[in-house]
């Protein structure tokens, strides 16, 4: 059965200065029962109109996305007592999310998610040199990567997906080729949040997209994630270097502190890892297709989520770097150490100088296709 639902525009604000707070006028919260994309003005970027899309499911499950950065601000999930909440860290304005040392909140990573060495690739014989913003490397597509720049969004038909366009320009942050990207948010009826990426180029180049959530189960009871239980499909990890680029070689989990295979409370053995959990895990998979990869069960409030993608990866990031200095953050909460996690599904970091990892090269002529799904549900 489809829904329609009535979008009403109800606020047109003018505002003359770039990255500007608006006042907030809200199209009316809707029914539980329809399916449905409300639309808020959400501030300005360099002149440009930023739009918060709140997208609603049969369930009454909400996930808010920003064609910012193509940033996912909220999802909104039930407890098992069927209380609403909203699972991931964020702020509650604009200004949080382009403060200096927002540590990529919800956001879309590329052109390459995690680090690239030295920022340097070689491709068909000529050396490249990207944006280098992170000890000397290139993190998370350089300076201005695809976090920090407008989409163009479109509602989709059936009110549950919304489509993200971006054309990344031929020498953006270094990487060779224009490259056209497509992300399609939908909110799945049982309760999902799918992502599909696609993109073309127009010369050959890395790619690695993913996004950026912090997730906390608890919906802001919590301080940390220590307690929330995950499970990762992966019997072997990247190892890192000291400024956390892969060494080449796979360590087996092999029963210690990144032996993730059956469900184990995240704040076990963080001690035994130095600096706590960043790392790429290698996914078991069965073959290509979206493949069940992991899970997060928060036991307290019963929010049980679901990885699902077609990645060969997983970055299981701790949220090592909070340290409760973010402003604006949502209800004034202090996001201290641990105070979210991000599993970021992904092709392995620093992929184009690692002959053995899989290949993250689009050729002309080629789509990159990546699907991935945060599913949603208690136990
Ligand atoms: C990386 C971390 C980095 C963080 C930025 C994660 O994806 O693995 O090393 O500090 O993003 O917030």
């Amino acid at each position: 059965m489809k829904y329609f639902s009535v979008i009403l525009a109800t606020a047109i604000i003018f505002s003359s200065c770039n990255n500007s707070e608006t006042e907030k006028k809200e199209t009316p919260a809707t029914t539980t029962g329809k399916v449905a994309i409300t639309e808020k003005p959400f501030g300005t970027f360099n002149g440009e109109a930023v739009t918060e899309y709140t997208l609603t499911n049969a369930a009454g499950m909400q996930v808010s996305i920003l064609n910012y950065g193509g940033t996912v601000t909220k999802i909104i999930t039930k407890d098992k007592e069927g209380k609403d909440g909203d699972v991931i860290l964020g702020y509650d304005s604009l200004s949080g999310y382009l403060q200096k040392g927002n540590p990529y909140f919800g956001c879309l990573v590329g052109r390459y998610g995690n680090r690239i060495a030295k920022g340097h690739f070689t491709l068909n014989g000529t050396t490249y040199t990207l944006a280098q913003n992170n000890n000397g490397q290139s993190l998370h597509g350089g300076i201005k990567g695809y976090d920090k720049v407008m989409w163009k969004a479109a509602k989709q038909a059936g009110d549950s997906s919304l489509k993200l366009t971006y054309l990344s320009k031929d020498g953006e942050e270094g990487y060779p080729g224009n490259l056209d990207i497509t992300v399609v948010y939908t909110l799945t009826a049982d309760n999902g949040l799918k992502i599909d990426y696609t993109a073309t180029t127009d010369k050959a180049t890395p790619i690695n997209l993913t996004n950026h959530c912090y997730f906390n189960l608890s919906a802001g009871k919590d301080s940390t994630i220590l307690a929330h239980e995950m499970m990762l499909k992966a019997d072997k990890f990247t190892e890192v270097d000291t400024v956390l680029i892969p060494t080449g070689k796979l360590p087996d989990v092999n029963g210690g502190p990144m032996d993730f295979r059956t469900p184990k409370a995240i704040g076990k053995d963080i001690a035994a890892v130095k600096g706590g959990y960043d790392h790429n895990w290698v996914i078991n998979r069965q073959g290509n297709s979206l493949e069940l990869i992991g899970s997060l069960y928060h036991p307290a409030s019963g929010r049980y989520m679901e990885v699902f993608t077609t990645e060969p990866g997983v970055q299981f990031y701790s949220g090592n770097f909070l340290d409760g200095t973010l402003t604006n953050t949502k209800a004034g909460k202090k996001y201290v150490l641990h105070a979210g996690l991000c599993l970021e599904t992904q092709h392995f970091p620093d992929g184009p100088n690692q002959p053995l990892f899989p290949n993250t090269i689009l050729k002309p002529g080629e789509t990159y296709r990546h699907t991935s799904v945060y599913k949603f549900s208690v136990k």
